[in-house]
């Protein structure tokens, strides 16, 4: 089978995609065996499909449709199972978004971001000299936000789901009871992260054990099994009262953390509009602050919209010049804007406003790289820590649901409830710690994302779908930090400008700009040298770093079928009939 990346770049797709061949076909390696063309095309499916950060995972949210389940039955279910499978983003103690949209075309969003605690308050993270105390925000008790992931699940199947919610537990329960088997890179992770467990707990948390963990040992979660226990038979009071808070709660203030019975009781996840725009007839359907991810997509399909990317060719100078200056000055717009729409007034039509981001595209000079300094002032982004995760599913009658989720960091705050199981997300540190001044990692974020008690702290993820000709056409979404938009706007434009299948444009070698630092980093392969030498001349500063990114998406074929995009940069994986 031919590949089809685009000519302007053969040399480095073809090194990659030698580099990835195991992955990419070990991705699906829960799955049924996939087509015989599976480097070219991902795994297909007939009918249904669920792409997640774990094969557990998306196992269960295939089963959960097999039995009858729709997408948001299985949506609810993935979620639970990563909490158990994939703990380092997984989560019940964190939160996060879906976008949907039903096989009769209405969409919408849920918004299950954590919310900063009652007695939270702008300075927390300062010592009295108002300075930034370091690691406040991200590790231990203070770092946490009052969880959305069981209220958000449990409003899921209350409006859309089918099936009977303890059957959408179960699965979770029985994952925790009997152990996942760890891959080489979870048992990495668990290994690295040992000393912060130790260090960040007032008891040894059981992810912590004497003897370093090896792929194909089992992790049992019986803790975990418990909470989910009683999640299954008594729902959102399974988790925001009772025996799970009173863990919760005691787990607080054991470690000088703030949240109280009276938060967890009030949090309140919230349906949303999603924001929805077009690209060249695609509709493009996505999540509304308080995360930036939806604006900011839309923002850079409109600005690059007028650019022949398809003639330019794949990553070649013109294409990575045109996108770099989209996203240099999209990222300038977020720092400033963008903040939680309860709080403070978010100017979404304005910063969607075609006439605006046209006039924002004049200065693109195609000799010269554009200076971030000379772009519109405003606040540095936000740091971000990549470890989220993202879910894509699509159901027989044709819902799909596009759901991205996190703790923050890997691991959240690394804080375990005693008793509970369950980790605890550091979401407080997607807050500024400090409006305007730099913050713990050198970067400083605007006064709309000041922390407020109650409040939803500024969010990357970019949950994502979009139609053609009135019908679903791709459902997609990554974790990544401040990188997940840009993964998100390139994943979607590999597809419709350089005719990549689902999986080549998750594969494909990733770059991204976020306007300051003024760099465009990227990915090993993502250049050609000689396309390196030209930006360099052109006045850009490059820098290679690690994979980022863990792109998790569905494409609707021509045929009808369902093609995976798992991303080989983890052990990701296609599930479906
Ligand atoms: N914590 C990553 C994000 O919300 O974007």
């Amino acid at each position: 089978m031919l590949l089809k990346y685009p000519k302007a770049a053969p040399l480095n797709v073809w090194l990659l995609l030698i580099a990835l061949l195991p992955s990419l076909l070990s991705s699906c390696a829960t799955s049924p065996k996939p087509e015989a063309d599976a480097v070219s095309r991902g795994y297909t499916a007939e009918r249904a499909m669920v792409v997640s950060a774990h094969p557990e995972a998306s196992r269960i949210g295939m089963e959960i449709m097999k039995k009858g389940g729709n997408a948001y039955d299985a949506a609810v279910a993935t979620q639970l199972a990563l909490a158990v499978a994939f703990p380092v983003a997984g989560n019940i103690g964190g939160g996060g978004f879906m976008v949907y949209r039903g096989a009769d075309g209405e969409t919408g969003a849920l918004d299950y971001r954590e919310t900063a605690p009652g007695a939270a308050s702008e300075t927390m993270y300062q010592d009295s000299a108002g300075n930034v105390v370091q690691g406040l925000s991200t590790d231990g008790h203070l770092a946490v936000g009052v969880p959305g992931a069981i209220d958000g699940m449990v409003k899921i199947h209350e409006k859309l789901g089918s099936l009977p919610w303890a059957e959408l537990v179960q699965p979770a329960i029985d994952l925790a009871r009997n152990g996942v088997v760890l891959t080489s890179k979870e048992a990495e992770g668990l290994n690295y992260t040992k000393q912060m467990f130790i260090s960040n707990n007032k008891h040894v948390p059981y992810l912590v054990r004497d003897k370093v963990w090896q792929s194909g040992d089992t992790l049992r979660h019986p803790d975990l099994a418990r909470t989910l226990e009683r999640i299954r038979d008594k729902g959102r009071e399974g988790f925001y009262a009772g025996e799970t808070a009173d863990l919760f709660v005691k787990e607080m203030q054991r470690g000088g953390g703030i949240i109280t019975h009276q938060d967890l009781q009030d949090y309140e996840a919230v349906w949303r509009a999603p924001v929805t725009g077009d690209y060249k007839g695609y509709k493009v359907i996505s999540m509304a602050p308080p995360s930036s991810g939806g604006v900011a997509l839309l923002q850079l399909l409109e600005m690059v919209e007028p650019f022949d990317l398809r003639t330019y060719g794949w990553q070649s100078v013109e294409a990575v010049q045109v996108m770099t200056e989209a996203e240099r000055r999209v990222y300038a717009d977020r720092a400033t804007y963008l903040g939680d729409p309860d709080f403070v007034n978010v100017p979404v039509e304005q910063l969607l406003d075609e006439a605006y981001l046209k006039e924002r595209m004049r200065s693109v000079n195609m000799s010269l790289a554009t200076p971030s300094a000379n772009i519109k002032a405003g606040q540095l982004p936000v740091y971000e820590s990549d470890q989220t995760t993202h879910f894509s599913i699509v159901d027989p009658a044709g819902n799909a649901v596009s759901i991205t989720t996190t703790l923050n960091g890997g691991y959240g705050s690394k804080v375990v409830v005693e008793g509970a199981g369950f980790l605890l997300n550091n979401e407080m540190d997607d807050f500024s710690a400090k409006p305007g001044v730099p913050n713990m990692f050198g970067l400083v974020g605007g006064k709309a994302n000041a922390i407020q008690p109650r409040k939803r702290m500024l969010s990357s993820m970019t949950p994502t779908i979009l139609e053609k000709d009135g019908k679903l056409y791709m459902v997609v979404g990554t974790p990544g930090g401040s990188t997940i938009i840009t993964s998100v706007f390139q994943t979607i434009l590999n597809v419709l400008e350089h005719d990549m299948t689902m999986q080549q444009a998750v594969a494909a070698p990733r770059f991204h700009h976020q306007w300051l630092p003024d760099e465009i980093q990227h990915e090993a392969a993502a250049l050609l040298p000689t396309v390196e030498a030209e930006l360099k001349r052109k006045g850009y500063e490059l820098k290679q770093r690690g994979p980022f990114g863990r792109v998790d998406a569905i494409l609707v074929l021509p045929n009808g079928k369902l093609e995976a995009g798992a991303d080989p940069r983890g052990d990701d994986a296609a599930a479906g009939f």
